[in-house]
């Protein structure tokens, strides 16, 4: 039986990124029935909605979306769609992995972080007022349901996946009661979890932290505005923003989306890389319970970071276009040798603290 998904391939460089991922997750022989919509400002054009009704419906009946980036207008215009279906589905967990690939050299090799990121609340409800001009406010809500709920999710992640350590990331020694009750619900839930270490840190020193050594954390939990800039600082160690997954993930429903953005400045290009949807595409496989159809995604993904450097797009420093990678890609879904087992030799780069 095929696998219905609600398919948003989003604006900018989307629609690029997901042809790509789509043609390579259907190349792996499961079947899809793929419910393709647009959202945003193209919708609104032709529907007069930002997000049509149809979206909502598909959503609701499928229970699992794989989504492009969507543009959202500076300082004005319209809510963030991407916030919205956050907040609507209480996909309360935005579930980052920020892993290497083999093949491509970074400063930091060997780096495998979790970043679990709350995606419903924080200053991201968008509550802002002027009370007076020249005098803007701004609400930042934290509650101890959707601190609790996402700190269980990153305990439990790491207990299922033997993870060592949570480090929970504040600025409660600033902002005393909102982020002090996201870490006073972190702390609590904690308790639950022997096994594993719990620490907290202060974001500006763990951004500092970070760049140091980033081996010394293991899995990042914080609130939503942090989580949305650590982890562009932390895709930043892996090659960029071209290749870091994530998923929004709920009771009832998940949407699984790279970490970046539109990519304006080049958006149809047929340059932008599509590993990080279609690694967001490989997480999506797993929630499906289609283990061994992302584990040969995966395999063949990496097969060509190590074996096919003329496939790479120009992100991460090759020559190849948007579609040339694809073909590449499934080319190696074909090959045996793409699933054979390979360790990455790991060095650790030397780092003080
Ligand atoms: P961005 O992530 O779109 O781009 C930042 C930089 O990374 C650019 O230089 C871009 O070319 C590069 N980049 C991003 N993805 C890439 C890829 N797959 N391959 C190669 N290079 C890639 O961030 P920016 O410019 O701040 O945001 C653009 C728009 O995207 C904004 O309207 C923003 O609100 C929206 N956005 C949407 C998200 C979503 O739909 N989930 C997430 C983040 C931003």
């Amino acid at each position: 039986m095929a696998h219905k998904i609600t398919l948003l391939p989003g604006d900018g460089i989307g629609p690029e990124v997901a042809t790509a991922t789509v043609r390579i997750l259907e190349a792996t022989g499961v079947k899809f029935e793929w419910e393709k919509f647009e959202v945003g400002a193209e919708a609104f054009l032709k529907y007069k909605e930002y997000v049509p009704k149809d979206v909502y419906e598909s959503i609701e009946r499928n229970r699992v979306g794989l989504k492009g980036p969507v543009t959202t207008p500076i300082g004005g215009g319209f809510a963030s769609i991407n916030v919205s279906l956050r907040k609507k589905y209480e996909l309360f967990a935005n579930f980052r992995p920020i892993k290497n690939l083999p093949g491509i050299p970074t400063r930091y090799p060997g780096v495998d972080l979790i970043i679990v990121r709350e995606n419903t609340e924080g200053e991201y409800v968008g509550i802002e007022h002027e009370v007076v001009p020249g005098v803007v406010e701004s609400i930042k809500i934290i509650t101890e349901k959707g601190s609790t709920r996402v700190s269980k999710f990153a305990f439990q992640y790491a207990r299922d996946f033997k993870r060592k350590t949570i480090h929970a990331i504040h600025k409660a020694n600033i902002m005393k009661m909102s982020d002090g009750l996201f870490l006073a619900c972190a702390r609590k839930v904690s308790k639950d979890y022997p096994e594993i270490t719990y620490a907290e840190n202060i974001i500006d020193a763990t951004c500092m932290q970070l760049v140091m050594n980033p081996y010394q954390y293991d899995v990042l939990l914080m609130e939503n505005l942090y989580g949305d800039i650590v982890s562009d600082l932390c895709a930043a160690f892996v090659g960029g923003l071209g290749l870091v997954p994530g998923a929004n993930l709920g009771h009832e429903c998940a949407i699984f989306e790279a970490v970046h953005g539109s990519a304006p400045d080049i958006a149809g290009k047929n340059v932008a890389n599509p590993t990080a949807l279609l690694q967001s595409g490989v997480l999506m496989l797993h929630h499906i319970k289609e283990h061994e159809a992302a584990e040969k995604v995966q395999n063949a993904l990496e097969f060509v970071y190590r074996k096919k450097k003329d496939k790479l797009t120009r992100d991460i420093g090759g020559p190849a276009s948007t579609n040339e990678f694809a073909d590449a890609v499934i080319e190696a879904l074909a090959d045996p040798q793409s699933q054979a087992p390979y360790v990455e030799p790991t060095e650790k780069v030397a780092a003080s603290s």
